[in-house]
């Protein structure tokens, strides 16, 4: 069937699918979302997907309209409906509409919407090639203003991060906090390997806590490194022997340059390569076990 929209469930055809312009959603960004992927037609990690949603809608406080289990059940069911080879698929919260003005009192209705649409992972010369990331001079958004461990549907911050990084002929962006530590991508989150340690900024940078991300961290032993959160500075990725991205349709991808300057040998790594190999494994253990 190819693009499904559900709107507080039901489906409905794709052009005809609109929200209010008064939603709070479309006005402020005043809204929570997730993005999840299929392998082999099975949403992988929806339990960690769902209950990053809930986490995101706690700390903007706002609450879902219906229960997780009925969120997987409406993800099974578009997922199905769409019958694609593999499918994104977004999942967006808003907290409603009202009259205009920014009180969250003023809402009512909240639109809970699904989109479920090919999958358009990254091409293979990404992987087999690298990527060229580079560092803004936008900074990430400062924890105590809009925490970036919330998925909001206000991405400014990332939008005029990735497009510096655009400017400047980069593939994706790796974003410093107020201090200039590195946070994460504009969607992704970011790894550097210093001999056999797999370093990544801890949560508490301000950053998402990405679904890829915790899987890499957990098997990272079977690639034969050892994970490692610490704050890390600019300095230590360009001195890093390898430097990765991981996000939902990318999964591992590695980089070969930051801002002109090359990463190792300039081409993907060993580490990157068991990685991967072990990331491949995880999802065919998750397939297996479709209880998750
Ligand atoms: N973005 N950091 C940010 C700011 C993100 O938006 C994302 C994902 C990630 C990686 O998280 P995960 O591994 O759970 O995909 C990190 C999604 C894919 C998006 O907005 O399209």
């Amino acid at each position: 069937m190819g693009v499904v929209v559900l709107m507080n469930g039901k489906p409905v055809a794709p052009a005809a699918a609109t929200v209010s312009v008064f939603d709070r959603g479309f006005l402020y960004g005043d809204s929570v979302y997730e993005v999840i992927r299929t392998y082999d037609g099975v949403p992988f990690e929806v339990h960690a997907h769902l209950e990053r949603l809930d986490g995101s809608a706690t700390r903007i406080g706002m609450r879902l309209p219906v229960s997780q289990a009925a969120l997987t059940e409406e993800v099974a069911a578009a997922v199905a409906l769409a019958d694609l080879p593999e499918a994104y698929i977004r999942i967006v919260v808003t907290r409603g509409s009202g009259e205009i003005g920014l009180d969250p009192s003023l809402a009512v209705d909240p639109v809970r919407l699904m989109i479920v649409k090919p999958l358009t992972p990254p091409g293979s010369e990404a992987y087999t090639d690298g990527v060229r990331i580079s560092v803004p001079a936008v900074r990430r958004n400062h924890k105590l203003a809009l925490d970036p461990a919330a998925k909001t549907g206000n991405y400014l911050n990332s939008i005029l991060a990735l497009a510096e990084a655009r400017r400047r002929g980069a593939y994706e962006a790796v974003i410093l906090d107020h201090r200039g530590l590195v946070t994460e991508g504009s969607t992704s989150n970011v790894f550097a390997v210093l001999g056999d340690r797999l370093l990544t900024p801890p949560l508490d940078t301000g950053l998402l806590a990405g679904i890829t991300r915790g899987v890499v961290l957990k098997i990272a032993p079977q690639a034969g490194l050892r994970p490692l959160e610490v704050p890390l500075a600019v300095d230590t990725l360009l001195g890093a022997d390898e430097v990765m991205l991981t996000s939902t349709s990318r999964e591992v991808l590695p980089v070969v340059e930051v801002d002109d300057e090359p990463i190792g040998a300039g081409t993907p790594g060993p580490a990157y390569r068991r990685l991967r190999a072990a990331f491949a494994e995880y999802v065919a253990a998750h397939n297996a076990d479709r209880t998750r």
